[in-house]
């Protein structure tokens, strides 16, 4: 195995560091559109722990599509970012470098950066949303069937996971392929220029198809049998365990002191699942950025041997999740404004964000959007939308799955496509649900995240739909504050994510379901699971007709 052995020592917390009567994390999220730095205080005397201190953000260079369906980036772009933003949140702070006690990472999952010996960047990453392994996915499939598959990795082979990229750099660019030395995760290369370690944390390794997930261990049997070197990949980490520390390269790129351990931090979802306190079994939440995420912690890793959710390891020790995605949940909101514009008043936003989180936000926007929303009628007098707008990953697994509004007569008007967007995603999330309740995975909580949680009507929908409270927390900082968080716990500042999470994630509000809304949704969404096989032939056949592949796009 390359990189840092994991020794015992190693692996212990890192002492930890208080200066001046207070203790800091950073949290660094390597997202697709820009890297987040966010520090929090960790003081729990001053009853402050867990307080946002500063953030700093900087964008990046837009994924490039030299064809339709693929997306690359330049991972040095992601290190340029980095250390603008570092430096932005500590300036914001006016915080010393030696005021940050541990470091943790999170990021954009799936994406394959390809190093060779001198560490150079042998070509562009493949990013999580490039569409074009579709004949690689066909071949793990004839070569292991699904079942195996998904016995060995829990999950079955999809264009966004790694591997497939890796096979498709190989047999179409064996120049490349034969100069690679090492394979890494995006976050993960960012911290190998900021520590000089290669490592991974269980939970973006999950996302590869490499890894043994149920073990917590790479897969020999998909190593062996796919042909790819195990001396490629970086060194296996739990979250929260330290696996480096800022290199003095490192700390001038950043303005962080030389020495300060980093923890291994989480794919984007387990962060940001952190970061809303879906630790234990039966804590769920549903978030609606740009695509829509129902994400459960789960005390076994519970299988679909359908595929049509993904089984990962969580970012917390002993603990794996179930998650399911809608590609186009606040997108089909953003494509109906961008398209049909936000209502008579609204003035024109270039926002893209649908979160509310970067930039020049178009809240208002959709806050007009929701507003009118909220005078067509629970079920929307018939009219339904299915958010194919990007293919789908739950429950259909299917890139060429097609949007639809259906059920549109004469008298529907604006307000009602609105609202049936807004219900459309919400059945679509509950799709995973449905899912989850197969599989026997407990939901006694459900916490709302993104854009889908800052709406009170989206809110109510939600709760409607999924006939169960919702809850949205006080601090909702994405994934950057799950890193933080398991930094924190790196540092002994916690002893467990468990005891963080409690300390710093409260509920602000708690929504209840109505119930004679609940029933007409209810019945909605028994008409909603009918639509999408009514339409696969035509979707499929439009697909095939207009050649077209789906296209990336930026999600968050
Ligand atoms: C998770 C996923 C996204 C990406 C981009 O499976 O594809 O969360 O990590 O953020």
């Amino acid at each position: 195995m390359t990189g840092l052995a994991p020794t015992p020592q190693t692996r212990q917390a890192a002492s930890l560091q208080k200066v001046g009567g207070s203790i800091k994390f950073l949290g660094i999220d390597v997202g697709t559109g820009g890297t987040r730095a966010l520090i929090i205080d960790g003081d729990e005397h001053k009853d402050e722990h867990g307080r946002v201190v500063a953030s700093g953000t900087e964008e990046h260079v837009p994924f490039a599509s030299p064809q339709l369906g693929w997306a690359e980036q330049n991972p040095n772009d992601w290190w340029r970012a980095c250390g603008l933003a570092v430096r932005r949140a500590l300036d914001a702070s006016g915080t010393r470098g030696d005021e940050i006690a541990c470091v943790g990472f999170s990021g954009q999952m799936h994406g394959a950066v390809l190093l060779d010996a001198h560490d150079e960047v042998v070509r562009p990453a493949l990013i999580w949303c490039d569409q074009r392994t579709e004949p690689q996915v066909r071949e793990l499939t004839d070569l292991f069937g699904t079942d195996r598959l998904i016995q060995l990795t829990c999950n079955p082979p999809l264009t966004n996971f790694t591997l497939t990229k890796l096979l498709w750099v190989r047999e179409n660019e064996p120049r490349n392929w034969e100069r690679v030395s090492h394979v890494m995760l995006p976050k993960d290369y960012v911290r190998f220029q900021l520590t000089g370690e290669r490592a991974i944390d269980m939970a973006d390794a999950s996302g590869t198809l490499l890894l043994d997930v149920a073990k917590r261990q790479w897969s020999s049997e998909v190593l062996s049998r796919t042909g790819i070197d195990q001396q490629l990949l970086p060194a296996l980490w739990e979250s929260p365990e330290v696996c480096g520390r800022v290199s003095a390269r490192g700390g001038e790129a950043t303005g962080l002191s030389a020495g300060t351990p980093v923890v291994a931090g989480a794919g984007d979802q387990a962060a940001g699942a952190v970061g809303m306190g879906i630790v234990r079994p039966g804590t769920v939440s549903a978030t609606i950025g740009t695509s829509g995420v129902v994400f459960a912690a789960t005390g076994v890793p519970a299988l679909d041997p359908k595929g049509g959710i993904h089984t990962f390891c969580h970012a917390i020790p002993g603990r794996w999740h179930v998650m399911g995605v809608t590609q186009a949940a606040g997108l089909s909101l953003r494509w109906f404004r961008d398209r049909f514009g936000a209502g008579a008043a609204a003035s024109n936003s270039d926002s893209d964000s649908t979160d509310g989180r970067n930039g020049n936000d178009g809240g208002d926007l959709y806050a007009r959007l929701c507003e009118e929303a909220a005078t067509a009628p629970p079920g929307c007098d018939g009219v339904f939308w299915a958010p194919y707008l990007m293919g789908e990953r739950t429950p259909h697994c299917d890139p060429h799955a097609r949007a639809a509004l259906v059920g549109l007569t004469a008298t529907h008007t604006r307000a009602h496509v609105i609202r049936a967007i807004l219900e459309g995603v919400a059945f679509s999330l509950r799709d995973t649900f449905t899912i989850f309740g197969e599989l026997n995975v407990p939901v006694e909580r459900i916490r709302l995240g993104g854009g889908g949680a800052r709406s009170p009507l989206w809110r109510q929908i939600q709760a409607d739909v999924y006939g169960q409270a919702v809850e949205v927390v006080q601090t909702e900082e994405g994934a950057a504050y799950g890193a933080a968080i398991l930094a924190g716990v790196g540092a002994g500042n916690w002893r467990s994510v468990d005891e963080a999470c409690d300390a710093v994630v409260h509920t602000a509000h708690r929504i209840q379901p109505d119930p004679k809304n609940s029933a007409i949704l209810n019945e909605a969404y028994r008409t909603y699971r009918r639509i999408y096989p009514a339409l696969r032939q035509i979707s499929n056949r439009v697909s095939a007709e207009s050649g077209a592949q789906p296209a990336a796009v930026s999600v968050s």
